[in-house]
């Protein structure tokens, strides 16, 4: 049986649901499939493939994030890997175009990592839940906005067992 790790990095969790979901669709496809946070990972021995899903803040990967990407970059350039990025809180194409180009400044500087699949879905933030730094003039006076996009999010992860090479011949 197949293993995969989906390991993700979250500031206020919606990153977490969303990693979750993938998590799920995976195991209804019979894959074995832990999701765990990406800064307690210590090693990614026995996984077959992994998932890798992390918000964004302030125009980069947030630091645990980056931090997994570095600390596992020589296993991560040797096994199949899925990258999503969760960002933009306003439904512009200006905001996919600048998060992914964020996601993707973050995977470069990690020599030898290729994703098979990248993905950036929409992010989610409650402005009365923000802690500082976040808790800023310009979110305090924001609604709360929810631009995850399920079904988005479902199909991606169903085009994952093809994609990290899970399926049996
Ligand atoms: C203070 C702040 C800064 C943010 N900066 C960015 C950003 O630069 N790019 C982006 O795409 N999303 C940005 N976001 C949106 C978050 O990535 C989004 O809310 C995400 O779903 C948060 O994930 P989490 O709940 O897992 O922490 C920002 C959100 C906040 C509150």
């Amino acid at each position: 049986m197949f293993s995969v790790l989906v390991a993700y990095a979250t500031k206020y969790g919606s990153t977490r649901e969303v990693a979750d979901t993938e998590a799920a669709r995976l195991r209804e496809r019979g894959i074995e499939t832990d999701v765990r946070a990406a800064g307690a990972i210590d090693s990614l021995d026995g996984y077959d493939a992994v998932v890798f899903g992390g918000a964004l803040y302030f125009f980069r990967l947030i630091r645990e994030g980056r931090r997994f990407l570095s600390r596992h970059r020589k296993a991560l350039s040797k096994m199949p890997v899925a990258v999503f990025g969760m960002g933009p809180i306003e439904d512009t194409e200006e905001q996919y175009v600048g998060a992914r180009t964020h996601l993707d400044k973050s995977l470069d500087k990690n020599k030898g990592i290729s994703p098979v699949a990248v993905a950036v879905f929409g992010g989610a933030f409650d402005p009365t839940r923000l802690r500082f730094p976040d808790a800023n003039a310009g979110t305090r006076n924001m609604p709360p906005v929810d631009l995850r996009d399920w079904k988005a999010i479902e199909a991606w992860a169903d085009s994952l067992p093809e994609a990290l090479g899970l399926v049996d011949d």
